[in-house]
């Protein structure tokens, strides 16, 4: 059983959760996530790690509130206990000297990207990070982030904080700022990796997508998290989660990504936890 030490939502709709996971707080390095069940009852959701106490023996982990198993966990109270928590699973993030290095990250995103924005700076890179949301209150760990980066922008849909625009937007900031990017990292919600991978794909260079399918086991066994990238097919479990956002087939991740979208709105609406 693993101990909730903190629970927060921290913007509206996203939720930190901290829990005492000595083993996995060993092990874990960036770009890798975890499986959890808030309960017996729940699935099992696959989730970065957005930080870690190796000293605490704590794991941290930014998650969306979407429906039954995301609002179970989001009720969780300190000190309460929760059976599953698996991990460290997954290829840690390729960290490298590569130059200039533009990290994107929206919603969940933000915080999953952090663990990486600080490798990339630990390994001397030039790390610019561009963190996107609807609005200024969607934005978080700013303040956390920025230390570690030699620009930090924001873009918000609304133009409340930072420049106003969505992901094509990036493309006129880095030129803007006469950025050429050696590589780029993107966390998010697919539709936003997604456009990502199209967006800047004109400076042609690897875009690094962290990709979230439906997952069941997380080790290479059930086959549910297959995804195509470059023709061949591949467990976004074991060979990812990251994957060159240029190679993917988004149409079918996308479609396979919405398979569950009738389930879920039937439990949400006899759930008695609200709708969707
Ligand atoms: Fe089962 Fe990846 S989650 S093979």
């Amino acid at each position: 059983m693993f101990e909730v030490i903190e629970i927060e939502m921290i913007v509206p709709n996203l939720h930190l959760l901290t829990v005492r996971a000595p083993d996995i707080a060993e092990q874990i390095k960036p770009g890798q996530f975890v499986i959890v069940r808030s309960d017996e009852e729940s699935e099992r959701i696959p989730l970065s790690v957005a930080d870690w106490d190796r000293k605490e023996g704590t794991i941290t982990i930014i998650f969306m509130e979407v429906g039954v198993s995301t609002q179970k966990m989001a009720s969780l109270k300190q000190g309460e206990y929760i059976p599953t928590v698996v991990g460290p699973l997954g290829k840690p993030s390729e960290i490298e000297k590569f130059g200039t290095v533009v990290c994107i990250g929206g919603c969940y995103g933000i915080g999953s990207i952090f663990p990486t924005i600080k490798a990339f700076h630990e390994k001397g890179n030039n790390v610019i990070s561009i963190m996107e949301a609807r609005s200024l209150n969607l934005l978080y760990w700013k303040d956390k982030i920025k230390p570690f980066c030699s620009s930090l922008f924001t873009i918000t849909r609304d133009g409340s904080d930072g420049d106003i625009g969505h992901i094509k937007h990036i493309v006129e900031i880095l030129h803007k700022n006469g950025i050429k990017p050696d590589r780029i990292i993107a966390n998010g919600c697919t539709f936003m990796i997604y456009k990502a991978s199209k967006d800047l794909s004109i400076f042609n260079v690897p875009i690094i997508v962290s990709l979230n399918p439906i997952m069941i086991d997380g080790t290479g066994m059930c086959g549910v998290c297959r995804v195509t990238v470059d023709g061949k097919m591949r467990f976004a479990c074991v060979d990812g989660p990251d994957f060159d956002g240029r190679l993917v087939d988004w149409e079918e991740l996308l479609t396979r990504r919405k398979q569950y979208v009738d389930e879920e709105a039937f439990l949400v609406h006899n759930s008695g936890c609200g709708g969707i």
